[in-house]
């Protein structure tokens, strides 16, 4: 556990619906009692939404991009992240360090111990307490994405990129087993919901975090 405070993350592949989900939970938190920072990665601050629009724009190598979203993360972690845990807030951070794994790693092939080496330095022990993986497969996040705006550099990629991506997921479960909680996106808003609640009342999660 981090401190005070509650550190909630939201991963899974472009399309799979996290940022409904994160404002249904920001919502019954604060309807609970409790201050809620609401964040994302990259970005979180000025500085990092620079680097956001950076990655999200530019083509770069591998490695330099897992350094320009780490860099990016230690603003985040140090200026938004810390402090609101340190002031027993929930932070709901849309996308974390496993993104770096899943992107970086698993689709981009840069190596799992680099990037184990950049947590290390980075996250340290501030990881989340818990993180909703939103589990979706490659071909429904992609329809979803074709109605959506203009892709970015990341939605533009191909579904065999985010078979990969998924792959990423999967093994940073296996690898933290407690910690990511996989949920089967590819049903109504509805049911998605009903899922998030049932692990948030499960694990007590509203009672948790109070300043
Ligand atoms: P996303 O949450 O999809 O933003 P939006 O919903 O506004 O498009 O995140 C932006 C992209 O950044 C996403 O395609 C995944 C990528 N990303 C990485 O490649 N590595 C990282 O470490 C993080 C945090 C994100």
């Amino acid at each position: 556990m981090t401190g005070k405070g509650l550190f909630i993350s939201f991963e899974g592949i472009d399309g799979a619906g996290k940022s409904s989900h994160i404002d249904y939970l920001a919502e019954t938190f604060i309807a609970h009692g409790h201050v809620v920072t609401r964040s994302r990665e990259p970005g979180g601050t000025p500085l990092a939404e620079q680097l956001r629009s950076m990655v999200l724009s530019q083509e770069m190598d591998a490695l330099t991009e897992a350094l320009v979203v780490f860099a990016a993360r230690r603003d985040h972690v140090r200026q938004v992240i810390a402090p609101a845990l340190q002031r027993g807030e929930v932070v709901l951070c849309d996308r974390f360090a496993d993104a770096s794994f899943a992107y970086q790693g698993a689709g981009r092939g840069v190596e799992w111990g680099v990037l184990q080496d950049l947590e290390r330095w980075v996250v340290g022990d501030m990881q989340p307490d818990i993180t909703f993986w939103f589990d979706v497969p490659p071909a429904v996040a992609a329809q979803r994405l074709a109605r959506a705006r203009q892709a970015d550099r990341f939605e533009a990629q191909s579904q065999a990129f985010f078979a990969q991506v998924v792959g990423g997921y999967e093994r940073r479960m296996q690898e933290s087993p407690g910690r990511l909680v996989r949920i089967n996106a590819d049903q109504t808003m509805e049911q998605v919901r009903s899922a998030i609640r049932a692990v948030v009342d499960e694990r007590g999660l509203l009672s948790l975090g109070r300043a």
